[in-house]
């Protein structure tokens, strides 16, 4: 069945994987991002892969007072939303954040307030309507704050949380909400770092948020392994934890 897909920060490394399977099977795509240029390029690809219908809105997320225009541009340009996938965000430079809270509430403006803005909106539509998947990427970081991220990763708790409360209200209506918590992946936020067994490619987090999508899940870690390790390090007493260089 062809749906309605909206990808909000489009030319994301694990948007656009998750959008190049959407688009092979001929799906109907609104991307929204904040560069031209790379939107453009996505957009012209998803197209060679057989998408049925292409739009585009060029919008930075951190501008919620454009939120509603661009939920009615939408609205105009592909109709009623079936699936809502939210992926922008930055890894907040953790130094900077401690020196000057104005980096940080930049931070948590993209990394939280964004989301939780289009989100508002979303859920107020769906709900309406009675029907529509919102998934949200997030990250392992908001399982446990480290000294290493906690700016970060206080952002994705917020969206976390904001989460579990959403699908709760939404629940009678027939609106799924889907936690995705990623760890590590390969992709230009984290080039910087060296990578390990632990790393996932963008290709293999875009399939685990589609059977996700497909499936019935409501919180859902990727790679699964993520579970595990985050269960140990969420039930590490803290009078230990504050010890570790974490
Ligand atoms: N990479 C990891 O290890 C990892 C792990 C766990 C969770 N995550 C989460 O996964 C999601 C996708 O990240 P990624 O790994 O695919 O990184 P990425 O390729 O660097 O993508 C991040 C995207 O966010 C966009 N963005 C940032 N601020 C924005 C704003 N204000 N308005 C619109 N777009 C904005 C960037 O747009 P520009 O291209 O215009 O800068 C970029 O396309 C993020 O939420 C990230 O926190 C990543």
């Amino acid at each position: 069945m062809m749906r309605n897909v909206l990808i909000l920060g489009a030319t994301s490394s694990v948007a656009q994987a998750t959008a190049r399977i959407y688009a092979r099977d001929g799906h109907r795509l609104h991307l929204v991002a904040r560069n031209a240029q790379r939107l453009d390029a996505v957009a012209e690809d998803m197209r060679v892969l057989g998408a049925s219908v292409v739009k585009t809105t060029l919008q930075d997320l951190n501008v919620t007072e454009s939120h509603s225009r661009l939920f009615s541009d939408v609205e105009k340009e592909l109709g009623p939303v079936d699936h809502a996938l939210i992926f922008h965000g930055t890894l907040a430079d953790q130094k900077a954040c401690e020196a000057d809270f104005s980096h940080a509430l930049r931070e948590l403006e993209t990394n939280a307030l964004s989301t939780l803005s289009l989100l508002t909106h979303l859920a107020n539509d769906m709900e309406k309507r009675g029907e529509g998947i919102i998934a949200v990427v997030t990250s392992v970081a908001g399982d446990r704050g480290r000294q290493s991220n906690y700016v970060y990763g206080a952002a994705k708790s917020t969206v976390n949380t904001f989460l579990e409360g959403l699908r709760n209200r939404l629940f009678k209506s027939g609106v799924r909400v889907i936690t995705v918590k990623p760890g590590f992946i390969d992709t230009p936020m984290t080039s910087d770092f060296p990578k390990g067994p632990l790393w996932a490619t963008p290709d293999t987090i875009a399939r685990g948020i589609l059977k996700a999508v497909n499936g019935s899940k409501d919180v859902i870690y990727l790679p699964g392994f993520w579970r595990v390790i985050m269960l140990i390090i969420r039930h590490v007493p803290e009078v230990i934890f504050k010890r570790l260089s974490l």
